[in-house]
């Protein structure tokens, strides 16, 4: 009762104004403990060589320079990812620059990646000891670079020895020229150059690496996404998260917000980014695990991810709306779907509906 009303309290207040009294009261240990259900070795998920306690995480941007790391692993979640870090600090763009899109269970974002860049982030992650999950880096570019490849490389280095695994998010729209790495020139020549510091640097960096890509790739894009990740990123890229926001606007919209620059997501970015799942799952053929992002609020749109073809799933918009509890009511939720459907475990139902949701049933 006391975590819904903090909870409530939060809406209350500018929208960075309450992430930031979030971040401060997890930091703290303030925020009230929530109920969490007892671990159900049935949910335990290995991909890339990493054990993850439960296939729920926490997506990137939420904890963006590694403050909340074990408080959000203390909430249930399996694994949780840092950043979106760039090499140096940056401000990200002018103020306001988070909008609840209420009506819509949705948010859009235009942050432009503010974070305290890698040597700060590095030091703090440094000092974490004895996680409960697995604890990935996210990578990003400086706005000002000019070398955005560079930068992902710099990352990869500095954080070998602190991340379990990395993420190159070549897909968040708020930083201009970043998508541009989806395009088939570029992401073959990203890939090229991250394997040589993968492998041919003194220290071979063996953490496990994802691509993080939009969800507002066509059917043509997709295709080279897919193959230049099995041809320039074999042994470079382990596995693809799908989605970040979306810049497209439903038509369905509802809230005032809706037109605002930036970065959608929430519900109604759960059908595009799903769909885009699916395809990428049917054409890897089983290749390279999947992690699917975008609209997850319960253990339903869970269940969805994993019925369209994802191996681990991550939320960030959907616990602002239900609350620190989320975790904890999705675990239970699969647990009590294995339960009924006398599962051994969730890989029974990966990529069962990916040609529904694919639109080719
Ligand atoms: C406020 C906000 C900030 C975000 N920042 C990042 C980021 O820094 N890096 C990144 O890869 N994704 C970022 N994301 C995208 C999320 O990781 C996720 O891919 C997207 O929100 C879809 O999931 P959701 O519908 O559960 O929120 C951000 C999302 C939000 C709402």
């Amino acid at each position: 009762m006391i975590s819904s009303f903090l909870h409530q309290s939060l809406f209350h207040l500018e929208p960075e104004t309450a992430h930031n009294l979030a971040i401060r009261s997890l930091k703290s240990g303030l925020y009230p403990r929530v109920r969490l259900p007892k671990a159900d070795l049935r949910l335990e998920t290995r991909v890339a060589g990493l054990r993850f306690p439960n296939p729920l995480g926490m997506a990137a941007g939420f904890d963006k320079n590694g403050e909340v790391v074990d408080a959000l692993l203390d909430l249930g979640f399996g694994f949780t990812e840092v950043g979106t870090v760039t090499p140096l600090p940056q401000k990200g763009n002018p103020a306001p620059r988070i909008f609840r899109l209420k009506e819509d269970c949705a948010i859009i974002n235009r942050l432009g990646f503010n974070n305290e860049g890698h040597e700060a982030v590095g030091k703090r992650l440094d000092r974490l000891r004895g996680r409960k999950g697995p604890v990935g880096v996210n990578l990003g570019a400086n706005k000002t670079s000019d070398d955005f490849v560079s930068d992902y490389c710099k990352g990869l280095k500095v954080f070998n020895s602190v991340a379990d695994y990395f993420t190159l998010n070549i897909s968040s729209p708020n930083t201009p020229g970043l998508r541009g790495l989806q395009n088939k020139y570029q992401l073959a020549e990203m890939l090229t150059r991250v394997g040589e510091t993968r492998h041919g640097f003194s220290k071979p960096i063996q953490k496990p690496v994802f691509l993080k890509i939009a969800p507002d790739n066509d059917d043509r894009a997709l295709d080279d996404i897919v193959k230049i990740v099995l041809n320039e990123g074999a042994g470079v890229i382990d596995g693809l998260i799908i989605s970040n926001t979306t810049i497209a606007r439903p038509s369905s919209l509802r809230s005032r917000d809706k037109n605002e620059q930036g970065g959608l997501s929430g519900r109604p970015l759960f059908d595009p980014s799903t769909k885009v799942l699916a395809k990428v799952y049917l054409r890897l053929e089983g290749a390279l695990p999947l992690i699917g992002v975008g609209g997850i609020e319960n253990v339903q749109t869970a269940l969805a991810k994993i019925r369209a073809g994802a191996t681990l799933c991550q939320v960030y918009t959907g616990f602002v709306y239900q609350g620190p509890g989320l975790a904890g009511t999705i675990l239970s939720g699969l647990s009590a779907y294995l339960d009924q459907h006398h599962l051994k475990s969730l890989s029974d139902l990966r990529g069962q509906d990916a040609r529904q949701f694919a639109g080719q049933a």
